[in-house]
């Protein structure tokens, strides 16, 4: 059920306590939004900061208020009673600071651990999303920047999946391009017999394409038979859609192999899919006034560009804009999706600005680009940069094999691991294949984190070193901090279950209160990331945790203290939020070290 158990975020339950009071304080402005952000005074955790603009829309009317301040006061004085708020105080212009009770911060991570995270889960607006990321192309390389869009996307996913938004995961991809027909051709040529030998015949998929490549641009007569070919495929011709089939599937299993290591789970609904869509929308389009001649091709004009967006090539043939227009359609009116979101690097941005305009035109979508649905979103990011501050390759070619960066990732925790349990006298306490899943949960954990971190915007350094580091802003740091706190509550021999039933947590010390308001803003933290589509700042909020407990940790002893079970309980809840961090990046927690 949309909301549940779920009160929303600390922000959204003092917006609804803020919400009754500001139409108390003026009854004749109804529908005010109540702005409540985290505090940043030390006079209070949170503040409402609706007096300023509420003054300048009432004074000269209203004879009740003098200036601002007095207006910030009618809003605290108007609050209904709450157990949320221990004090509010007013300042200057009128911000409402308020102070959180300790009680209630306590009861509400007593009542998580006892509930469930999910209750924690933020309440959105929207239903259905539509996911599109990843979507590498077919027989063509599959780059770090598929793999930047795969992690991203996945976060995002994992992200509204958690806040209850039903998510369509949609790979995207690339299988319906002018290259196939170079490739059948190709492929009917060098390997007459294909269907038999099958996969051995096509080998290695991208040594393949770069030779019929060659071809297509060095023989005009393989040039003409290819782009017949493209005709012969689209027209259904048996024979080629079986070679058609054959070069995807083989495509496919390479991709599945980057799925599998990551953990991601995707849908595909490649280009072909959309095709059969593209005459109908063109021709709503087109009814609608939207599409001109202009050199030979259908173009839509839209305002702000200098070139239109080419719906119809010249030779007749769809294109990428074509293919996006109807899988927009199609999300829009057959899957109903309320948002649309769509991750590809920045380079890209100019192909969904355009066409993201063209919907608005055709009314499609809402023309404000606020906070209306059904939303499209262009999800941009950076390139990744080796260490020579040039686009990212490897050593041994001049792609980079994702499967053989992952590997890598792995073998080199894995390593590191061995040394480090040598060096604690730990190795003969592990199996085999407890160091193999924990250097893999390390390894790829690392690649996603280094990658999330990072506002998705920037371009960013791919480095195995800073990465794999096991102190700073890094995934090993947070795995080994997480399996520290588990090893905490193991040694203390006592039995948690029990304890979140029978114990009571009282945040007593100031480390331990900045520690609970930490792990009670977790809901409003997914809340902003989901809602401006930035995973860096759960990061952010993951690695402040981990400090805040290390904070914690380092002035209230735990085990054997007089408030050991209230701090106990501390830990776990730390653990438990910092686990389902883990979870929404794609990362998986490890438990000792
Ligand atoms: N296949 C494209 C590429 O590799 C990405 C597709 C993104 N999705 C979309 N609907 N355009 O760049």
């Amino acid at each position: 059920a949309k909301g549940g158990d779920r009160a929303g975020s600390v922000k959204q339950q003092l917006s609804r306590l803020f919400k009754a009071s500001l139409s108390a304080t003026v009854p004749d402005e109804p529908n005010i939004e109540p702005l409540v952000e985290v505090c940043t005074a030390k006079f209070g955790d949170y503040q409402c900061n609706n007096a300023m603009g509420l003054w300048s829309r009432i004074k000269g009317k209203s004879t009740e208020f003098k200036n601002p301040n007095s207006v910030g006061q009618a809003i605290a004085r108007n609050l209904p009673p709450s157990d949320i708020i221990e004090s509010t105080s007013v300042a200057g212009p009128g911000f409402v600071n308020i102070v959180l009770s300790d009680k209630w911060v306590a009861q509400s991570i007593q009542q998580m651990l006892l509930s469930g995270i999910g209750t924690w889960a933020p309440i959105l607006s929207v239903p259905k999303a539509v996911v599109d990321f990843s979507s590498p192309n077919i027989a063509k390389e599959m780059h770090v920047g598929h793999l930047r869009s795969t992690i991203i996307g996945d976060t995002l996913a994992r992200m509204l999946e958690f806040s209850n938004v039903e998510v369509l995961r949609r790979n995207h991809v690339g299988d319906w391009g002018t290259q196939f027909g170079m490739l059948i051709e190709h492929l009917f040529d060098k390997f007459p017999n294909w269907e038999e030998a099958g996969e051995q015949a096509i080998g290695d998929l991208q040594e393949f394409y770069k030779a019929s490549k060659r071809r297509f641009d060095d023989d005009s007569t393989f040039m003409e038979k290819a782009q017949k070919a493209v005709v012969r495929l689209q027209g259904g011709e048996a024979r080629y859609r079986d070679a058609w089939k054959k070069i995807c599937e083989i495509s496919r299993k390479e991709f599945d192999l980057v799925y599998q290591c990551l953990g991601v789970h995707l849908e595909e609904k490649g280009e072909s899919f959309y095709n059969p869509y593209i005459p109908g929308v063109l021709e709503e389009l087109s009814n609608k006034g939207l599409i001109e001649e202009s050199d030979g091709a259908r173009v839509i004009f839209i305002e702000g560009h200098q070139i239109p967006l080419i719906v119809v090539k010249r030779d007749g043939g769809y294109n990428y804009a074509s293919t996006d227009l109807a899988a927009l359609w199609y999300r829009l009116n057959i899957e109903k999706a309320n948002w649309i979101i769509y991750v590809t690097d920045v380079g890209q941005s100019q192909h969904f600005d355009m066409f993201f305009s063209a919907a608005r035109r055709a009314g499609w979508l809402p023309d404000s680009n606020g906070n209306l649905y059904p939303k499209a979103s262009h999800v941009g990011f950076g390139l990744v940069l080796g260490s020579d501050g040039k686009r990212f390759r490897t050593r041994s070619s001049e792609v980079v094999r994702l499967v053989e960066l992952l590997d890598e990732a792995k073998s080199r925790s894995k390593t590191e691991l061995q040394k480090r349990l040598k060096e604690n006298g730990k190795i003969a306490e592990w199996t085999d294949e407890e160091l193999e899943k924990t250097a893999e949960a390390i390894g790829y954990g690392a690649v996603k984190y280094a990658d999330l971190k990072n506002n998705r915007l920037t371009n960013y350094t791919f480095s195995f070193d800073q990465m794999l580091n096991d102190k700073g802003n890094t995934a090993v740091y947070l795995l080994y901090a997480h399996a520290r706190i588990c090893s905490i509550i193991r040694k203390s021999g006592r039995d948690v279950e029990e304890l979140k039933k029978t114990g009571n947590i009282v945040l007593g010390e100031p480390d331990e209160r900045i520690l609970g308001l930490h792990l009670i803003k977790f809901a409003e933290v997914v809340e902003e990331a989901c809602t401006n589509l930035l995973p860096n700042i759960l990061c952010e909020y993951l690695y402040n945790l981990s400090e805040k407990f290390t904070g914690f940790y380092s002035r209230c002893p735990v085990v054997g203290s007089a408030e050991e079970t209230s701090r106990l309980l501390l830990c776990e809840a730390t653990a438990v939020v910092m686990r389902k961090c883990f979870y929404l990046l794609g990362i998986t927690p490890v438990y000792k070290i």
